[in-house]
Formats: C-alpha cells, sequence, structure tokens
C-alpha cells in the first residue's frame, strides 16, 4: 500500500552552516514513530547534498536532488549526474518542477528523458506538475495536467511505478501564500488516480502517493492531507524552519 510522505524542497536556500543546523533540529524534533509511518525527505541544494547526507546518517529521513542531468555523464558543463548523485548517497530525484519548467525550458520530452534516465539508473523519482492560473481559470486544468503526466510517465512499464512519487503542484499556488482548497486538492488527487488506473491498473494506481505542493503550512497541513488521495505534501517555504517542517509532518 502507498506511503504517506512529506518531503522538503529547499530550493536554492541555505549554505552549509544553515544546512546543518536545520538538518539538526529536524532530526532532533522527529519522533521515532512518524518515521515508521511516514516518510520524511529532504532536498537541500546541490553542494550541502553530501552534509545532508552525513548529518542525517541512519536517522531514516532521506536526502533527494532537485533535478539532474540526463546524460550519464560527458560534456554538459556545470550538470550532475545521476551516478555522482548515487555516489554520495542519494537515490532520489525531484523532477518537472514547475521552476524547472518555467525558468530552465524543462518542457514534458526533456522532462520524458530524465525520467527514464533516472530509473535506468535506479533512482527514485518525485515527478511534480501542476497547472497555471490561467489554465484553471478557462477550465483546463485536468486536460493540462493529464498530458503533463502522459507525456513524460505513461510509456513506462507497470513496474517502473514502484520507483515513482507523484506532486500535484499547481502553479498558482506555490509560493503565494494562497493553496488549493481541500476540495480542489483531493479533485485533482483523485483525477490523477483515475488516470493513472485507466493506464495501467487500479492496482498501480492505489500503489502510487500523490502529493499536494503549493503553500503548505502547519496552519492548512491537516485539512489537505485528510482527503484520501492526499498521501502527503511537497514543502518549499515551510520546509525552511524546522518547527514548521515537523508540525506539517505531525499533520499527515
Ligand atoms: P511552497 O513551494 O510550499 O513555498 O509554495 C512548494 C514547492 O515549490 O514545492
Amino acid at each position: 500500500m502507498r506511503k504517506n510522505i512529506v518531503a522538503g524542497n529547499w530550493k536554492m536556500n541555505n549554505d552549509t552552516k544553515e544546512t546543518k543546523s536545520l538538518l539538526k533540529d529536524i532530526r532532533k524534533g522527529i519522533k521515532k514513530a512518524t518515521l515508521k509511518n511516514t516518510k520524511v525527505i529532504v532536498a537541500p541544494s546541490f553542494v550541502n547534498l553530501n552534509t545532508a547526507v552525513k548529518v542525517l546518517g541512519d536517522s531514516k529521513i532521506k536526502v533527494a536532488a532537485q533535478n539532474m542531468n540526463a546524460a550519464k555523464n560527458g560534456a554538459y558543463t556545470g550538470e550532475i549526474s545521476a551516478d555522482m548523485l548515487k555516489n554520495i548517497g542519494v537515490k532520489t530525484v525531484i523532477l518537472g518542477h514547475s521552476e524547472r519548467r518555467a525558468y530552465f525550458g524543462e518542457t514534458d520530452a526533456v522532462l520524458k528523458e530524465k525520467v527514464d534516465s533516472a530509473l535506468e539508473q535506479k533512482m527514485k523519482i518525485i515527478f511534480c506538475f501542476g497547472e497555471e492560473l490561467n489554465d484553471r481559470k478557462e477550465n483546463k486544468h485536468f486536460e493540462l495536467v493529464e498530458s503533463q503526466i502522459k507525456k513524460a510517465l505513461f510509456h513506462l512499464p507497470e513496474e517502473a511505478w514502484n520507483k515513482i512519487v507523484l506532486a500535484y503542484e499547481p502553479v498558482w499556488a506555490i509560493g503565494t501564500g494562497e493553496t488549493a482548497s481541500p476540495e480542489q486538492a483531493q479533485e485533482m488527487h483523485a483525477f490523477i488516480r483515475k488516470t493513472v488506473a485507466e493506464m495501467y491498473s487500479v492496482a498501480v494506481a492505489n500503489n502510487v502517493s500523490i502529493l499536494y505542493g503549493g503553500s503548505v503550512k502547519p496552519a492548512n497541513a491537516k485539512e489537505i492531507f485528510s482527503n484520501p488521495d492526499v498521501d502527503g505534501g511537497l514543502i518549499g517555504g515551510a520546509a525552511l524552519k524546522a518547527k514548521d517542517f515537523l508540525a506539517i509532518i505531525a499533520a499527515v
């Protein structure tokens, strides 16, 4: 059965000292029992991944990268490969975040390549997608989300889905303080699960964790997570404060 997951996407925040201190506070504040039922993941910047792996040690809190290149190695100045990540103990990667799509030209086709490469290299993937405000205003949000998932993931064989977590992040809710209502989140998550069930099977759909992301805070986490098809969250701003992140983890 699918797991509850809370993942913190730190984006381009926190130097090494801040990384250590935030992780120590999270580690200290987290209850062992919580980690039995909930998978907790943090995604610091590339330069602090090594530090994060060391600080977290055997704590069961996992470390993810925020991106990777699809190529195995070679002349790709400034890029990071899956091998480099695995080499330092990072086995999960976030792909398709809306900021990567918007500012770094990551199209569905580019993301499909990254997905294939990550899976080939035995990485786990948190795959992000979501509509912009205009899509929702024009009532095209279901269509858009379906096409994002289809184009990057629906060529995969059924067994690949054991390595995939989905993260629905409506772009209009990211870093804006505006959250999808619990009803909007549930409606979209149920739609996503149905779409996966139609393409693969009910078993695959029931097995995949679908996270919600976009201005999740301690104050709204419980209400969002209590929906049957919301299996946790991908947290940006609120993951940068141990107290808030811990409160969100406790709410799942
Ligand atoms: P936010 O970011 O929680 O700051 O809205 C979420 C995300 O971008 O993953």
